[in-house]
């Protein structure tokens, strides 16, 4: 089996939650690509009014695509939404940011009424930290942030781009900080680090996952908060 066949068993296994009338936001990423594709299938076939919020120009052009209306935080409450990651802890605390989206991610994420995760299993750590966090900055920010991060104990690193010079550009037109840290307390840790001047958003998630759909060889395994 390989890895985009579980990615899409988890994405076919979130659309699955999602009830006719509501408001959902729609993840980034390579397994959410798979969550959008068969939500706007199930929406066709089962004609249902569904809305999207979508958390990045990728989301955006694979809801258009896949036939799902789009609408906006400004508009709409999320219902639920769902999203992938780059690792989930033991206690469903997340590293996102791997496609630089961390900063829609959080804020459609953090205010979905449910919200669910959908991983391989290959995402799945006792702690976070293998993976560096995703800093998104403003350009200008740039020397004195990472000098910042560098006095909190943390090994930055800017994104450089692949097929285009100099570093990536976030959807919000910033750089990002990939930075490696020894992480004890998540929830600590992302709140010291939007309080660094220049910082827009980082891409720890912590307790804010009510749910995580796990794609494993084995099977399907659906992790709840409430019972942990
Ligand atoms: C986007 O910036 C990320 O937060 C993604 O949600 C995360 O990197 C998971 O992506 P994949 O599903 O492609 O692994």
């Amino acid at each position: 089996m390989n890895m985009d066949l579980l990615k899409e068993n988890v994405g076919k296994e979130a659309v699955k939650l999602i009830d006719d009338g509501q408001v959902v936001g729609l993840g980034t990423g390579s397994t959410t690509h798979f969550f959008i594709k068969h939500l706007g299938m199930r929406i066709q076939e089962e004609e249902l009014e569904i809305l999207g919020i979508p958390t990045s120009f990728q989301s955006l052009i694979l809801a258009r695509e896949f036939g799902i209306k789009v609408t906006s935080l400004d508009e709409h409450d999320v219902d639920i939404a769902v999203d992938g990651a780059d690792e989930v802890s033991s206690q469903l605390d997340l590293i996102k940011g791997g496609g630089a989206a961390h900063t829609i991610e959080k804020l459609v994420d953090s205010n979905a009424k449910k919200f669910v995760v959908i991983v391989d299993e290959s995402k799945l750590v006792d702690n976070l930290g293998e993976f560096p966090v995703p800093v998104e900055v403003i350009p200008d920010s740039l020397r004195p942030v990472t000098n910042a991060l560098i006095q909190m104990g943390g090994k930055p690193e800017i994104r450089m781009g692949i097929r285009k010079d100099g570093p990536v550009i976030t959807d919000n037109g910033n750089f990002v900080l990939d930075t490696k840290f020894d992480i004890e307390d998540p929830a600590k840790l992302e709140v010291e680090l939007n309080s660094i001047p220049g910082v827009l958003e980082n891409g720890i998630f912590a307790g804010i996952t009510d749910k995580v759909i796990v794609g494993k060889m084995s099977g399907i395994e659906v992790i709840n908060k409430e019972e942990l």
